[in-house]
C-alpha cells in the first residue's frame, strides 16, 4: 500500500473539481481547498462530483483531476487527488460501474434529501450489490426520515453496505437535530467513514479536525481516527473495512 495512503487522513467525499457541479468555480479555488485540507492533515482527496441528471463523463473527471494534481505538484502542496463520484441512487445501475471510487468496487450513493423509504434502501441497494458493487451511503444523518427514526433505518442495513457521515454534521453546522442523529449513529457503531463533502472554501470547506474530535468523545480516539484514515485507505485500495 502507498505509504501516504496509510500515514495521512483521506477525504473520501469532496467536490473539489472546478467548473463541474456545485463545487468550486475555478482551479484557484480548488487549489485553496486542497491547502485547507492539507492544514487538516488530509493528504489524499477523492474528487466526487455529483452524478445526477448531469452525467459528467469519466474522461472529463479524469482530465480535471490530472490538471489539478499537476497544479498541486507545481506548488508543492502534498495533496493527491483521486478518481470518484457522488452518485445519485436513481442512476441506472449499469452506469454506476464507471463511477466507483478509485476504480474499486466501492461507490458513494446519494439518496434524495427529502426522504428515504425502506423500498429504496432494499431494492436499489440490493440491485447495486447484486451488480457486484459495494454501496457507501452518504450522510444518512442529514435525511429527515433517518432523523425521525434512526433505529428503523439501521434495521434496513445489511452486510455489505457502509455509511459515511459528513464531518460538519458532527460539529453542528446543519443544526442540532442532524448533530444528534450523527452522534447516535456513531454510538450505535454503524458508521464506517467520515468525510467533508466540501464544496468550496467558504461553503462547507474541507475541515475535518473538529469532527474527529467530536467523534473521539463518542467512540474513542482509535475508532474516530480509523474513520478518516484507515477505513478510507481500505476503500481506495478495494480492501474490506475494519
Ligand atoms: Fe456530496
Amino acid at each position: 500500500m502507498n505509504r501516504r495512503l496509510v500515514s495521512k487522513r483521506i477525504d473520501l467525499h469532496c467536490h473539489i473539481l472546478p467548473g463541474l457541479d456545485d463545487g468550486p468555480e475555478n482551479l484557484d479555488e480548488s487549489i485553496r481547498m486542497a491547502e485547507i485540507a492539507w492544514s487538516e492533515r488530509i493528504g489524499n482527496i477523492v474528487a466526487t462530483p455529483h452524478i445526477r441528471e448531469n452525467i459528467f463523463s469519466p474522461e472529463l473527471i479524469r482530465e480535471k483531476i490530472r490538471v489539478l494534481n499537476e497544479a498541486l505538484n507545481k506548488r508543492d502542496i502534498p495533496v493527491e487527488i483521486h478518481y470518484g463520484a457522488d452518485v445519485s441512487v436513481r442512476l441506472p445501475t449499469e452506469l454506476m460501474r464507471s463511477y466507483t471510487l478509485n476504480g474499486t468496487g466501492y461507490i458513494l450513493i446519494e439518496f434524495p434529501y427529502t426522504h428515504i423509504t425502506p423500498s429504496m434502501v432494499r431494492e436499489r441497494l440490493f440491485a447495486i450489490m447484486t451488480a457486484g458493487l459495494t454501496p457507501i451511503l452518504t450522510h444518512p444523518e442529514r435525511n429527515p426520515s433517518v432523523i425521525r427514526d434512526p433505529d428503523a433505518f439501521i434495521d434496513l442495513l445489511s452486510e455489505g453496505m457502509y455509511l459515511q457521515l459528513t464531518a460538519s454534521s458532527l460539529t453542528g453546522e446543519f443544526g442540532e437535530e442532524v448533530r444528534a442523529c450523527a452522534s447516535y449513529l456513531l454510538k450505535r457503531r454503524v458508521v464506517d467513514l467520515i468525510a467533508t463533502d466540501a464544496h468550496s472554501v467558504r461553503w462547507r470547506p474541507p475541515l475535518i479536525e473538529d469532527a474527529v474530535e467530536a467523534a473521539r468523545r463518542i467512540v474513542g480516539e482509535d475508532v474516530a481516527e480509523r474513520l478518516v484514515s484507515e477505513n478510507p485507505a481500505r476503500v481506495l485500495t478495494g480492501g474490506p473495512l475494519g
